[in-house]
């Protein structure tokens, strides 16, 4: 396994692939990898020749400098494991290697980022934009992997691939979670015992919404409120945002008549979990 830091040796090694006809998969990750980043890599190395992973924590999509700080890095386990999971060069550049001094050139993806994360993350979704564009071009993949669990942010990047023509297919993988429900995410090592215990709330409200709908329910709003109550029961957990919305616009719902998604965020204690469920009023 090769690491390339700089973006033009990565640049350079990609033209290499693709002019040898190998297929490139990119996995895009800020580290602290868990088995949600190693179910996208190794589908990755399912379906292509070469499986580049980056690892990069990107600041321009940080809106709060504590989040940034905080944020769990281990390059040394991460190396490890991505190498264990099949993966063939890490790409992780460094800030200034990929915002030089003098750099101002960002992509802007409208409507579907104003509402949920981009709502409360003012400039989040322009720097996921920029820096997933960036990836693009420095990485020239075939195929581009994204966890459902990031839900607004795999919209986004499908919308910029196919309006930008980047020419590349984005891969959507299925949450992966807890054996009690929570989905994994870097940040849940940052949550005490008992807000990592009350975490599971989320889940929880989310698969009785996707249960309600099974069983008729058809009012999107009573799904949003009774989503809401049982993650408000949960004494450590502060509400940001429910929704009940059309799974392409995000916009909410007044009926579930077709799919729809349920997307939430809530704090426990200083970290900020999000997680999401597709309703389906007629699963398979
Ligand atoms: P990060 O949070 O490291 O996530 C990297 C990828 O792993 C994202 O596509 C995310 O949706 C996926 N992922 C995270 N938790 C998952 C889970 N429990 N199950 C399945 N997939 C999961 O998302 C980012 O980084 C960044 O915004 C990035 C796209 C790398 C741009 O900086």
């Amino acid at each position: 396994m090769e690491i390339i830091q700089l973006p033009e040796d990565m640049q350079r090694r990609a033209g290499e692939c693709r002019r040898a006809r190998r297929s490139i998969g990119l996995v895009p990750t800020m580290g602290a990898l868990h088995e949600g980043h190693l179910s996208l890599i190794r589908r990755c190395r399912a379906e292509n020749d070469v499986v580049i992973m980056s690892l990069f924590v990107n600041p321009a999509q940080f809106n709060r400098t504590d989040d940034l700080e905080r944020y769990p890095r281990d390059l040394e386990g991460d190396s490890r494991m991505a190498r264990e999971a099949g993966v063939d060069v890490i790409f992780a550049p460094t800030a200034e290697g990929m915002y030089p001094d003098g750099y101002v050139t960002y992509v802007n993806v409208a409507r579907i980022t104003e509402r949920w994360e981009g709502a409360a993350r003012p400039g989040h979704f322009r720097g996921v934009a920029t820096v997933c564009t960036k990836l693009f071009t420095i990485c020239r993949p075939h195929r581009a992997y994204f966890g459902q669990k990031d839900y607004q942010q795999s919209l986004v990047v499908r919308r910029l691939a196919a309006d930008l023509n980047l020419g590349l297919e984005i891969v959507v993988s299925p949450t992966v979670r807890e054996p009690d429900g929570l989905a994994l995410s870097s940040r849940n090592v940052l949550l005490s015992p008992e807000e990592r215990r009350q975490a599971t709330v989320l889940s929880r409200a989310l698969f009785q919404a996707q249960a309600a709908v099974r069983g008729g329910e058809r009012d999107a709003g009573r799904v949003r409120a009774a989503i809401e109550a049982e993650i408000r029961s949960a004494q450590l957990a502060a509400v940001d945002y429910v929704g009940v919305c059309d799974p392409d616009t995000l916009e909410p719902l007044v009926r579930v008549t077709g799919k729809a998604v349920a997307v939430v965020a809530a704090s426990f204690g200083t970290t900020r979990l999000i997680d999401n469920a597709i309703l389906d009023p007629q699963p398979e």
